[in-house]
């Protein structure tokens, strides 16, 4: 979004809420212009709601059960969505898959941060899989969020080594830190360039990305190439 206006987002959670809560440190610091319009939750009892609740942000809750179907749920999501004009939706341990009819209503603006070097490894339990495949690196990928699962294009990347000595529990602890430095990095470039996908291609403004860009250990995000 090239606007002098702060980025208006809803922050979509099911749990902890840290990275909402990273969100929020960053807008409040000024590091980026930033609107947090509504944060909405598909589980009531989600940690982050509070989060959201003490900074003064309109809160929703919305659980599947209470809807017929997926595409009721999607529309009642919508609604919420578009009531607040957001120029972004971010999906930050939202658990839940959304269907083709939303996501494609806000095409390139629905982002989600995921826990794993997609496109290895989409859906759960991440880690286990990195140690079970002896992988020498791992880390968390933002995405544009597609009807399929973890599967859209993949705008930013932070990439980690695995030690020897690594466990589950100890690579999530390593990566959560690097989880928000990357989210708040990946919105700043949404605050200053219009950022989308095309044919599965990543696009800042009119240059072309083959490749995600990467979070650098002090915090700025880094191409590798465009055309
Ligand atoms: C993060 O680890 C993210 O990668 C995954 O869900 C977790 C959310 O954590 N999608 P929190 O609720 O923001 O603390």
């Amino acid at each position: 979004m090239t606007t002098s206006n702060p980025l208006a987002c809803v922050v979509l959670i099911s749990g902890r809420g840290s990275n909402l809560a990273a969100l929020i440190k960053a807008r409040d610091s000024g590091v980026i212009p930033l609107e947090i319009a509504l944060v909405i939750s598909n589980k009531p009892q989600a940690k982050g709601l509070n989060i959201a609740r003490s900074a003064g942000i309109p809160v929703a809750c919305i659980e599947a059960q209470d809807f017929a179907d997926r595409d009721q749920f999607d529309l009642k999501l919508r609604q919420l969505i578009e009531a607040c004009s957001a120029d972004l939706v971010i999906l930050a341990g939202f658990m839940r898959i959304l269907g083709a009819p939303l996501v494609n209503n806000f095409s390139n603006r629905i982002i989600n941060l995921h826990p794993s070097l997609l496109p290895k490894y989409p859906g759960l339990d991440t880690y286990n899989r990195v140690l079970e495949a002896a992988d020498p690196e791992f880390g968390a990928s933002i995405h544009f969020v597609t009807s399929k699962l973890d599967a859209g294009t993949v705008i930013s990347q932070i990439r980690l080594p695995v030690h020897s000595t690594d466990t589950a529990a100890t690579l999530a602890s390593r990566l959560q830190p690097w989880e928000h430095k990357l989210l708040v990095a990946t919105l700043g470039l949404f605050s200053k360039f219009t950022v989308s996908s095309n044919n599965d291609m990543l696009l800042i403004d009119d240059k072309t990305y083959e490749q995600p860009f990467i979070l650098a250990s002090d915090g700025s995000l880094h191409s590798a190439c465009s055309t």
